[in-house]
């Protein structure tokens, strides 16, 4: 129908998306075949028992406890590159233009895959979207916040090469959230900041936490961008401060209703968002797991919402002002 052309047309960006997150039942179960991995048997045995599981999340941890089993079925680059790429061709298909996508080099290096096989296959799949898909993309490394600091600052320098070259443009923070607070990744982001003076950086906070852990992702981690960001609706002083530092909140509609953030779409405070000026991007988190990719959050928004034109235009420009591309690339997309 006529809104969703008019939502498909609109000159998207995603800045919340893990590529591991982008792991379908089917591929999974693929992958497992033929690396001969062996899934514990609390794992769901077919396609259909996983999407039975993924109606029932309780939680972040619950979906988390999945998740980490089901990316253990990527062993070689080009696992990692075929992943990365049917993502970027589902995305080209919702409407995307630039990608700024997350993994999670821990959750493999800590089986026995090096970080080189994870970062060459994500890249490669990069290189590929921008030339053929004419997508621009940047990669965001995470920090799996429940491992120690000292995991951390291992990986940023293992990743130091990486960065120096342009291969991975951002840090980022994920995983079990409340239990973690940023305080515990300062020297992590620092030390990030002092190996690439040109780093992105951002962190997942006020998913699940409260609105402190928004503003000591700033304070601390100087972080420029806020991911979920969702909580910040219970603290005024900060919605300020979104607003007049222009710090963008990656929200992610239905991951939210699937880790039970909120019961439904419709909850979430958009209007206070929009009200205050807060600028946010619209995201899919891990689209295979939450029953959907770019243009059904879109969608999901907008049968909640009913935004004016004028408004998706605003939220657009946002995502683009907000994104860590040129001047010249910004022009092109606005
Ligand atoms: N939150 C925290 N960690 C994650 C998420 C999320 O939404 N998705 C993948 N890892
Ligand atoms: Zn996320």
């Amino acid at each position: 129908e006529q809104k969703r052309k008019f939502l498909h047309e609109l000159p998207k960006c995603e800045h919340h998306v893990h590529l591991e997150g982008t792991l379908s039942p089917d591929l999974l179960f693929t992958l497992a075949k033929r690396n001969n991995i062996e899934l514990p048997a609390h794992f769901p045995s077919s396609i259909e028992l996983c999407n039975d599981r993924y109606e029932k999340f309780t939680d972040l941890q619950d979906f988390l406890d999945h998740y980490y089993i089901g990316m253990s079925v990527l062993m070689t680059e080009s696992d990692f590159e075929d992943l990365a790429w049917d993502y970027f061709v589902k995305a080209k298909h919702d409407g995307l233009h630039h990608a700024e996508t997350f993994f999670d080099p821990q959750g493999h290096v800590e089986r026995g895959i090096p970080i080189e096989t994870v970062v060459n296959g994500f890249h490669r799949a990069s290189q590929r979207a921008q030339a053929e898909l004419g997508i621009s993309t940047k990669l965001i490394m995470c920090l799996l916040r429940h491992l120690p600091s000292q995991d951390g600052l291992k990986t940023i320098n293992d990743a130091k090469q990486f960065y120096q070259d342009g291969i991975i443009h951002g840090l980022g923070l994920d995983s079990s959230e409340k239990p973690f607070p940023p305080e515990l990744f300062e020297e992590c982001y620092a030390l990030a900041k002092k190996n690439c003076p040109e780093i992105g950086l951002t962190a997942h906070a006020g998913e699940e936490a409260d609105p402190s852990f928004i503003s000591n992702s700033l304070d601390l981690l100087k972080v420029t961008r806020i991911d979920h960001g969702v909580q910040s609706y219970r603290d005024d002083e900060l919605l300020k401060r979104l607003a007049k530092d222009k710090v963008m909140l990656s929200l992610c509609p239905l991951s939210n209703v699937k880790l039970q953030v909120v019961s439904d779409v419709g909850e979430l405070p958009l209007r206070k968002w929009l009200d205050y000026g807060v600028p946010f991007s619209i995201n899919s988190d891990d689209p295979a797991y939450f029953g959907g990719y770019l243009l059904d959050n879109y969608l999901a928004v907008e049968s909640r919402f009913n935004l004016k034109p004028e408004e998706w235009v605003q939220i657009t420009k946002n995502s683009v002002d907000g994104s860590w591309i040129d001047a010249a690339r910004k022009k092109q997309l606005h």
